[in-house]
């Protein structure tokens, strides 16, 4: 897979970061926000969130590679995860995340091109009793088979 050039919007982020600069304990709180801008946390904002906060780029750094949410390549707007857990996988969880590499081109951890998708696979979801299972945007999809693999990303990619 290519990789991902977005250029960020520079003066959003300056607009983030001044709304945090007076704030006891700004810095989790405007990577946050600068994430849930971007979908992740653009390289260009690490050295204007340190100098707005008195920090060393390489402490915003460190604190953005320390935390598993933060992210610093350009995400999808749908994250798609696919569950990897004990009952999904005794369920056929591993031929669901196949098909869905398949129709997505991706492999786990990848974005596509146009910022649409991004695949992930989790430990486990929480409904194990619906396994095999996998999360679109928020929404979970059980009791998953090729045909219903099919279908979701037939329609989401017809934008439905
Ligand atoms: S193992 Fe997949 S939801 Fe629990």
């Amino acid at each position: 897979m290519d990789e991902l050039k977005v250029a960020p919007d520079l003066e959003r982020i300056d607009e983030i970061i001044a709304r945090y600069q007076n704030q006891k304990w700004p810095l989790i709180p405007v990577l946050q926000e600068i994430q849930e801008e971007f979908n992740y946390i653009p390289l260009e904002a690490v050295k204007p969130i340190a100098s707005s906060l008195g920090l060393f780029p390489v402490q915003v750094q460190g604190v953005i590679t320390f935390y598993a949410q933060l992210y610093t390549t350009p995400r999808g707007k749908n994250i798609v995860r696919v569950c990897r857990g004990t009952a999904c996988h005794v369920r056929g969880g591993k031929t669901i995340l196949k098909l869905v590499k398949q129709h997505l081109g991706l492999e786990e951890g990848e974005t596509t091109p146009d910022l649409e998708y991004t695949l992930e696979t989790v430990a486990c979801i929480g409904v194990c009793a619906l396994a095999p299972n996998m999360v679109i945007s928020g929404q979970t999809y059980g009791h998953l088979n090729p045909k219903k693999v099919g279908q979701l990303f037939g329609d989401k990619k017809s934008g439905e």
